[in-house]
């Protein structure tokens, strides 16, 4: 099957969603592809903590700061410029007054602002504990009604380009552009095209390649690997972020314990009850998360433990009772056997948010023509070595309305006779049955890899290791991806593969501690 549309957005979180949205509202012809069955599905449904908004306690310089500060002045200054100016007012502008979105409210009805690690002052805004869900049904519902077409259960392969795709030995002599995207629709097996002279990439981040983990196992950096192989610029790879507060639990795997608790008053102890992270930083519990992360990890190595504890009971603040303000916390824990009302929470440190990814500029343009990235795919430059709190949804926001707008503007149109010369998917005579078992291996592998080699503390040894082991499997799993019947899993083992050994170049490069970069043998 070969389709046309006059923008393509592949994902469907906050990034990709708004978007689309604006798209459709400047009158473009536009198409959601995301590869899972329900379009809700995506890194936004999990975010707990909220989403950084415009207050009158605070300015643009002082949100500056505490980005740049975070970010240890890694940061690309003019695009966190541009997001703190600009990004706060979208919540109250596009997510109150036109999507209808309804953040939590104090008891004498004003907006309640909550507070994060490293914040200056209590800037964000939230839905209760599921801040995520709340932005996420609200903004399929709204895309639905406005007459965004939505594509699920289609895992997009490869990005179509005229140097990588075309039969006509002309286009090699134009410059290389984005001219679509093949994809497989899960349930059926078809590949089917998708040309337009615009494509948004917005499917997220890489989480899953590391063991521990807070995103879901979907988070297998697949537009960061199909804008690599198109020929896009990716930087800041190094710069996973690794979230302080994992829920660590038998059998609730991949449960996130907001940091807003720790905004609410909760401290961090060990096994013996002691309060450990003054030891760590001046600023305690509430110290950037590559600190406490470092320092939760620590910990554990020197005791030998596989936990440490998050206490929120004996210190909380907030003005509702915690089974309201942190309501889905609440019940995910107790379902686990653990009140957090009461007792202390067993927490792990785990891969959380990559800050690098594909290079876009302030319209969110890649390096390659026709090629957008919005959302934790993108490298925005904003988060420099370590990302600050709650900037993530709004980030998505922002770069999701601009770029919409960078599309409009442009008005470029690829000459339909040129799609001509595009080929369907060419389907390679295949030997390998498909085998979950081996992909649930292979993948289990790399996540070992990325998190004992490549995690929160790397040094050469390690990183070095990692990278022959990657080596080794990547051989495998790439012939084993030519050789096999496509199917999700096998693009999504392939996608990580790519990714993980990226990462671990890009730390093996980079000898210099900054942020969540962490390197234990720094020159
Ligand atoms: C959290 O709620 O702790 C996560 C917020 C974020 O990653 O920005």
């Amino acid at each position: 099957m070969r389709l046309h549309y006059d923008a393509l957005v592949v994902g469907s979180g906050i990034a990709g969603l708004t978007c689309a949205v604006h798209l459709k509202k400047n009158g473009l012809n536009v198409a959601v592809l995301t590869k899972e069955d329900d379009i809700c599905q995506s890194n936004t449904y999990y975010a707990q903590g909220g989403i950084i908004a415009s207050s009158h306690e605070d300015s643009h310089e002082l949100l500056n700061s505490d980005i740049t500060s975070a970010g240890v002045e890694y940061n690309r200054k003019e695009a966190v410029d541009f997001f703190s100016k600009n990004a706060p007012s979208l919540v109250f502008d596009f997510l109150v007054d036109e999507i209808g979105i309804d953040f939590s409210k104090t008891s004498d009805g004003q907006i309640d602002y909550t507070e994060e690690a490293a914040h200056s002052v209590r800037r964000i805004v939230h839905y209760e504990d599921h801040t995520g869900d709340k932005i996420e049904d609200s903004l399929i519902v709204y895309a639905k009604s406005i007459g965004v077409e939505f594509f699920p259960s289609h895992t997009t392969i490869d990005i179509i380009t005229n140097e990588h795709h075309s039969t006509d030995r002309q286009e090699i002599y134009k410059p290389r552009e984005v001219m679509g995207l093949y994809a497989l629709e899960n349930s059926t097996g078809e590949i089917k095209t998708f040309f337009s002279s615009n494509v948004v990439l917005a499917t997220g981040g890489v989480g899953n390649l590391f063991y521990h983990s807070t995103n879901p196992s979907f988070a297998t950096g697949d537009g960061i690997s199909m804008a690599y192989r198109a020929g896009a610029d990716i930087i800041n790879m190094e710069y996973v972020q690794f979230h302080p507060t994992c829920l660590y639990h038998r059998d609730i795997k991949r449960f996130l314990i907001s940091e807003s608790l720790r905004g609410e008053g909760a401290r961090i102890c060990d096994h013996d009850g002691v309060e450990f992270m003054k030891e760590y930083s001046e600023m305690g519990d509430l110290a950037p998360r590559d600190v406490v992360a470092r320092a939760i990890y620590d910990r554990m190595a020197r005791t030998g433990k596989d936990c440490m504890f998050l206490n929120l009971g004996k210190y909380y603040k907030g003005e509702k009772p915690i089974e309201e303000r942190f309501s889905k916390i609440y019940s995910t824990c107790l379902k686990g056997g653990i009140d957090i009302t009461k007792e202390p929470v067993p927490i792990v440190p785990a891969a959380h948010y990559l800050c690098g990814g594909i290079r876009v500029d302030l319209n969110g343009e890649t390096s390659l023509k026709n090629l957008y990235a919005v959302g934790e795919v993108a490298c925005t430059g904003i988060h420099g070595a370590n990302r600050l709190a709650s900037t993530s949804l709004l980030e998505g926001l922002l770069w999701g309305k601009v770029t919409a707008e960078e599309i409009k503007k442009k008005e470029y149109s690829i000459e339909k006779s040129r799609y001509d010369s595009i080929p369907d998917w060419e389907r390679a005579v295949y030997t390998e049955e498909f085998d979950p078992l081996l992909i649930e291996q292979d993948m289990r592998a790399i996540q070992l890899t990325m998190w004992n080699y490549a995690g929160i503390i790397r040094n050469t040894k390690g990183l070095k290791r990692a990278e022959s082991d990657l080596d080794y499997h990547s051989h495998r799993i790439m012939k084993f991806y030519k050789e096999s019947k496509i199917h999700k899993k096998i693009v999504e083992l392939r996608n990580s593969v790519v990714i993980s050994s990226l990462i671990v170049k890009a730390a093996l490069r980079n000898r210099v501690s900054a942020g969540c970069h962490y390197r234990s043998d720094e020159k």
